[in-house]
């Protein structure tokens, strides 16, 4: 089997926020390279579980192979977490004692050149996280409108320059389907001025960070995943998640936010009527961020933020 490498980011302070203890059931929505698995594994022994869950193969194998002595402790579902209701209660992890997110893609994933996650390699327009799915890279380029790849690149990229992108996207596929990752990147870097192309980075990022959560409507699943998360959460135990972008942050700092709110009455109602009592709090009014030590030996911890949240007793 090839390397799986993939530096886990902020594995200790994710994993020691959901204080692991023997016993415990935690849920790992993110297997990946298995990094922040490997230490909820050794944290909670001897008798604590894992349930981890990737929707990519690569994932489990590495993690079979890595992972063979704690296989006794620890599920392995190769899925969608957007499932992780019905998946932690066929595995019998509903409740459980603390679940953890370390949201995106991975370094293998984003290394491999042949999975078409990077506009540093020539290759197949893919972005596949799970290579069973259907919809491509390449499906949304050479079929969605110009209005849906325009708002596709602005909303998930931000890209200022969404529209001209767009444009030239679907008149170039008029004469020929794009197939590559490098003929994407050469549109993009066409269609934007000449002066932004000299500064900030790759001309191709926003675009293929959007299109990447586009395929793997990344933003749906963490929605889906959050609302199931708090339900099979036992009282008292915490959900900690790693995003790596503002939009995730964004969801995941609201979410906590409307979970930890009380009484939604208007102020001069004498008494409560609404009889809303908060879910938990949110232990991190801050996101804990990287140490520079940990961005010095890892430049994609740079943007992580992790947010933890506690539910009621
Ligand atoms: C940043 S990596 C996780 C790294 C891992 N924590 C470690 O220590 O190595 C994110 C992983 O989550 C997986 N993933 C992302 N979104 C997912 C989803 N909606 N359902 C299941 N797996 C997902 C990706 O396939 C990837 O392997």
């Amino acid at each position: 089997m090839s390397a799986y490498v993939h530096k886990t980011v902020l594995r200790n302070e994710a994993v020691s926020s959901l204080e692991p203890k023997s016993g415990g059931k935690y849920v790992d929505c993110t297997l990946g390279g298995a990094g922040h698995t490997a230490l909820l594994l050794s944290l909670s022994e001897p008798s604590g579980s894992v349930l981890a869950i990737d929707q990519d193969l690569a994932a489990h194998e590495n993690a079979r192979d890595f992972l063979r002595g704690d296989m006794h402790r620890l599920t392995l579902v190769q899925s969608n977490f957007r499932y992780l209701r019905r998946i932690a209660s066929d595995a019998g992890f509903a409740p459980c004692d603390g679940i953890l997110f370390d949201l995106g893609v991975s370094s293998v994933q984003f290394d491999q050149r042949e999975r078409g996650f990077s506009y540093r390699f020539d290759a197949p327009l893919d972005m596949r996280m799970d290579e069973g799915q259907t919809t491509s890279a390449k499906t949304l380029v050479n079929t969605l409108t110009d209005a849906e790849l325009s708002r596709i690149f602005f909303d998930y990229g931000e890209e200022k320059f969404a529209k001209r992108i767009a444009s030239a996207i679907v008149s170039r596929r008029m004469t020929k389907p794009f197939e590559s990752t490098g003929e994407l990147a050469e549109v993009v870097k066409d269609a934007i001025p000449a002066a932004a192309r000299r500064t900030g980075p790759h001309p191709a990022r926003r675009v293929f960070q959007a299109l990447r959560i586009a395929v793997n409507d990344e933003l749906g699943a963490l929605t889906e995943a959050l609302d199931a998360s708090l339900d099979i959460l036992r009282p008292g135990a915490r959900v900690a998640i790693i995003s790596f972008h503002s939009l995730e942050d964004r969801i995941v700092k609201k979410t906590f936010a409307k979970w930890a709110q009380g009484c939604i009455c208007p102020p001069d109602f004498p008494v409560c009527r609404c009889g809303r009592v908060p879910e938990g709090k949110v232990l991190t009014r801050k996101p804990i961020v990287a140490s520079q030590q940990e961005v010095e030996e890892n430049p994609r911890a740079r943007s992580a933020k992790l947010r933890v949240f506690e539910k009621a007793l």
